[in-house]
């Protein structure tokens, strides 16, 4: 003890547990260290922020002084909740009942996250989550409590067979699933799956939330149905959208589309989650969606990120493959999914990839919960979202040496 105090005893439980990095940190940390060729990132590419727009669009924001006062609608800016139901409906994503009185601004998708959690979970109860998914989701819904079962899945996503299999042993307080371009996997369920999957929640009366950031990073066509469309008046889906992939993250504006029978109950988790969002950041986005032609920005979005998955696909094809490592061809979103048989350990592996061959790769296992962590000692994930695809090739060579030599070792 230096004589400051250093809360040794008041840190709770939670807070001890979430001391441990990632592995995701970790890899982007060595990435960093080592001077690596990063396929790490799970972020939109800066080079892709509007922000001479953004600029623009900002000078508006200080029009409406009364602004700078704590918000005077509970779930944020008006017109910018008009401007999303608008879209929505137009891209045929909403049901009839959804009126901007549903829609909830948040911090980022990752507040929706956190408030449906503290809305639905109570400590000790199951919650069902695809196998892979998303680390921060896995914290947030642990760190309330939850016990994260994954549902087993396959390049379509959630097996809805494996789904009713877990319903029929034992109760569930909800489904959680990213059905588009999914992080980690980049797999997306095709609508038969989803009609599937919505049958067996109906049956055995589970909700189900959908996260999906990446729903307009559509590369090879239009995006599938929303699971809260196919489920119609029936009012069982949250789905949490966000603007960090389609104008920049730093905006650190999401929503959450709220079924009116836990409004009051999302309204007092957001009071008490900082009373108010910016709404100042709500005006400049609102101002900027309005002075643009969102459908052209949705086309350079995907015209830019298509043709760095397809770079890098070229250079799978090229080196990774003929290794026989396997990796799945997404159709939209940052993220390939790829599988190694002869690989027992590929957390080592991304380790002596970034160390020696100066690569970075995210293993399997940061994405399967705890007790499921061994499920990803093979698979592995990479994120194109930020590589050029000249650089593709470079990268995807040095870590089919680093598969190539590790298997060796
Ligand atoms: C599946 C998924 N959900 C939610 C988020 C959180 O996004 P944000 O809070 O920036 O909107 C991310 C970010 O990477 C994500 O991949």
């Amino acid at each position: 003890m230096d004589g400051k105090f250093d809360f040794r005893y008041q840190l709770s439980t939670m807070a001890k547990e979430r001391l441990d990095p990632t592995e995701i940190g970790i890899m982007i940390k060595l990435a960093i260290k080592h001077n690596a060729i990063s396929l790490t990132a799970g972020e939109p590419s800066a080079d892709l922020y509007p922000t001479e727009e953004l600029k623009e669009a900002f000078k508006t924001i200080f029009d409406d002084l009364s602004l700078l006062g704590y918000a005077k609608e509970d779930f944020g800016l008006r017109e910018l909740r008009d401007w999303i139901t608008d879209r929505m409906r137009a891209d045929g994503m909403i049901p009839d009942w959804v009126t901007s009185d549903n829609i909830l601004l948040t911090n980022g998708a990752g507040e929706a996250i956190e408030l449906v959690a503290e809305t639905l979970i109570d400590p000790g109860c199951t919650v069902l989550v695809e196998a892979p998914t998303f680390t921060e989701t896995l914290l947030t819904f642990r760190k309330q409590g939850a016990n994260c079962v994954g549902v087993p899945s396959d390049d379509d996503g959630i097996i809805p067979e494996e789904f009713e299999k877990i319903l029929k042993k034992r109760s569930v307080r909800f489904l959680y699933t990213i059905p588009n371009f999914q992080n980690p996997s980049g797999r997306t369920s095709p609508l038969e799956r989803r009609a599937a999957i919505l049958e067996i929640a109906r049956r055995y009366d589970v909700p189900v939330f959908e996260d999906d950031p990446y729903h307009y990073l559509s590369y090879d066509g239009e995006p599938t149905a929303t699971y809260l469309k196919l489920a119609g008046d029936d009012r069982r889906v949250l789905h949490s959208n966000s603007f960090s992939k389609l104008v920049a993250p730093g905006m650190r504006c999401g929503w959450l589309v709220v079924p009116d029978a836990i409004i009051p109950h999302l309204n007092a988790f957001r009071v008490s989650a900082g009373l108010t969002r910016p709404a100042i950041l709500q005006k400049g986005l609102h101002a900027y969606l309005s002075g643009i032609d969102f459908g052209k920005r949705v086309e350079f979005l995907r015209a830019a990120y298509r043709e760095r998955r397809d770079g890098m696909l070229r250079a799978i094809d090229e080196h990774l493959a003929p290794l026989g490592v396997r990796t799945n061809r997404p159709k939209g979103g940052f993220f390939i999914w790829g599988e190694a048989d002869g690989v027992d350990d590929m957390t080592a592996l991304a380790r002596f990839a970034v160390e020696k061959k100066k690569v970075g790769i995210i293993p399997g296992s940061a994405f399967y919960t705890m007790d499921e962590a061994k499920n990803g000692r093979r698979s592995f994930r990479l994120s194109f979202a930020k590589v050029a695809p000249e650089t593709a090739g470079e990268g995807l060579r040095r870590l089919a040496e680093a598969f190539a030599e590790y298997g060796a070792r």
